[in-house]
């Protein structure tokens, strides 16, 4: 496995490489990282994992510190799975240039984390264009658990770059809780709650099956997790798969979360 730190080591390193697979992370890796690069060592000659924890995409200053670091751990397990190699760049070579045309999110995707996290999914795709303009890879592997992050950078990389983004299934843990480096910040007691969570909503989208009108339904699945588990709701909607344009029904869609447990965000869709 070789560590790589300088873009101008990544341009030497990957010279010779055809059909290299990418696995953009920023680092704490857990089980849900394990599935994607395993996606892509099977459809792909070589494999790289990026680790950065990208400052510009926090919009809370507390959040990017807080945010768990575990350099020595994931090491480790990315030699374990036989990864090619791993890209850890530094703040300033990534940021090293001004991008010509600004990132700007249409009025129509500013929903769901775009609205409560301003200038999250800009910081997030600017750093994609980065990390690929680098990197140069053939496929790009990316979780469907942060759902809405992945259809935003599909959008602008397959239109900016030849190159395809594979949408990977979330990873759940035994009790159905999507496995999240921020998992790590939460006790005992709170990822059973997560978990339960998890599993209620899960049941919710089966009872929404056949119902016309689920708004109102909605608005009392609410209140009723709010008062069971003692969460703060940031937003629960049910949006379109393909677009994420609202929706009253659940087909062809999905139900989104965002909630914090003890100041901890956490998000998920079923
Ligand atoms: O999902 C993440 O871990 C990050 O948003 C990503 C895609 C690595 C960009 O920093």
């Amino acid at each position: 496995m070789k560590i790589l730190i300088k873009n101008k080591d990544i341009n030497e390193a990957l010279k010779k490489v055809s059909n290299l697979g990418f696995v953009p992370t920023m680092g704490s890796l857990h089980k849900g990282h394990e599935y994607l690069i395993k996606q892509s060592q099977k459809r792909c000659k070589q494999t790289l994992v990026s680790i950065f924890v990208n400052p510009t995409q926090f919009n809370n200053k507390k959040d990017y510190l807080s945010y768990p670091k575990n350099l020595k751990k994931d090491l480790n397990i990315l030699k374990k799975l036989k990864v090619n190699f791993v890209y850890i760049p530094n703040k300033k070579d990534i940021y090293s240039f001004k991008r010509k045309k600004k990132i700007i999110l249409k009025k129509e995707n500013k929903v769901l984390c775009a609205k409560s996290r301003k200038g999250h999914f800009e910081g997030v795709i600017d750093i994609m264009d980065r990390l690929t303009n680098i990197i140069k890879p053939n496929k790009i592997f990316m979780g469907e658990k942060d759902y809405q992050q992945l259809l935003l950078v599909k959008k602008f990389i397959e239109k900016k770059y030849e190159i395809k983004i594979v949408p990977c299934k979330t990873v759940r843990n035994k009790n159905k809780l999507a496995l999240s480096s921020r998992n790590q910040l939460l006790d005992k007691r709170d990822l059973i709650k997560a978990g339960k969570i998890a599993k209620d909503l899960f049941h919710f989208k089966i009872f929404l099956r056949n119902k016309k009108k689920t708004k109102s339904l909605l608005q009392k699945k609410k209140e009723l997790l709010k008062k069971k588990f003692d969460i703060k709701i940031d937003y629960l909607e049910i949006r379109k798969k393909n677009n994420l344009k609202s929706s009253s029904t659940i087909r062809n869609s999905k139900i989104f979360i965002a909630y914090f447990i003890n100041k901890v965000r956490l998000i998920d869709n079923f």
